[in-house]
């Protein structure tokens, strides 16, 4: 294999791949899902078996409203996940979700990179308009790289989620193609985004 991953790359970044999940990912996702380390950022709270995570992976691919796929360095470790959900087809819009589950490649440039491949994805071919996200207050990384990537602050929802024996307010993200487009061109001449 040489390092190079043996599944089927969906979309081809600079430093990532991103690629359909397979089966034999889910012993993975469910360490990663069940770290206190990664799951301190995200909405979900309770423990989540692989069976569970089974379920899940067996619902992929069963509706047109979700996308998700598996991060994967170009060495073809799986270091993540990433995805589109909630797309309205009437209005044009979605949200992104991401996680990278192996934490030694956090603040590595890997999350801005498979965002970037992702939204080109959700824009130019999906031909969706606006794509938000969410982050909660003490997630500075993840309010930077969606910063790189071209979102704007629309709003807070203010003391929202509770994490971490307090409340939390929770940023809300938009960014729009015509928005996005300038970073997209910057990042495919130079592979700088700043
Ligand atoms: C959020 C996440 C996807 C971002 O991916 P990533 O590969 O770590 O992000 P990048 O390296 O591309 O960019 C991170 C940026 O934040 C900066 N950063 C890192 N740690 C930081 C911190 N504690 N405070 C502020 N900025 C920080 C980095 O320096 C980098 O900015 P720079 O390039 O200007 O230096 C990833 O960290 C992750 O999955 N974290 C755990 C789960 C999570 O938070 N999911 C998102 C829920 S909304």
């Amino acid at each position: 294999m040489s390092g190079e991953s043996a599944k089927p790359s969906f979309l081809i970044g600079k430093s990532i791949n991103l690629r359909p999940f397979s089966r034999d990912d889910i012993p993975t996702l469910t360490r990663w899902i069940n770290d206190p380390e990664v799951r301190v950022f995200l909405t979900a709270t309770l423990p989540q078996t692989e069976q569970q995570e089974e379920e899940w992976f067996n619902k992929l691919g069963s509706d047109d409203k979700n996308i998700v796929l598996a991060i994967e360095t170009k060495e073809g470790k799986l270091i993540g996940s990433m995805g589109i959900h909630s797309i309205n087809w009437r209005d044009r819009t979605a949200t992104t979700g991401a996680l990278i589950g192996e934490k030694e490649y956090w603040g590595r440039g890997y999350g801005t990179d498979a965002k970037m491949v992702l939204l080109d994805y959700a824009f130019n071919t999906l031909n969706l308009h606006k794509i938000c996200s969410a982050v909660i207050a003490y997630n500075r990384r993840s309010l930077q790289y969606s910063l790189h990537c071209g979102y704007k602050v629309e709003g807070r929802r203010r003391k929202h989620i509770f994490k971490k024996g307090k409340y939390w307010d929770l940023i809300e993200l938009g960014l729009f193609r015509k928005e996005w487009l300038p970073l997209w061109r910057r990042y495919r001449s130079t592979c700088k985004m700043r």
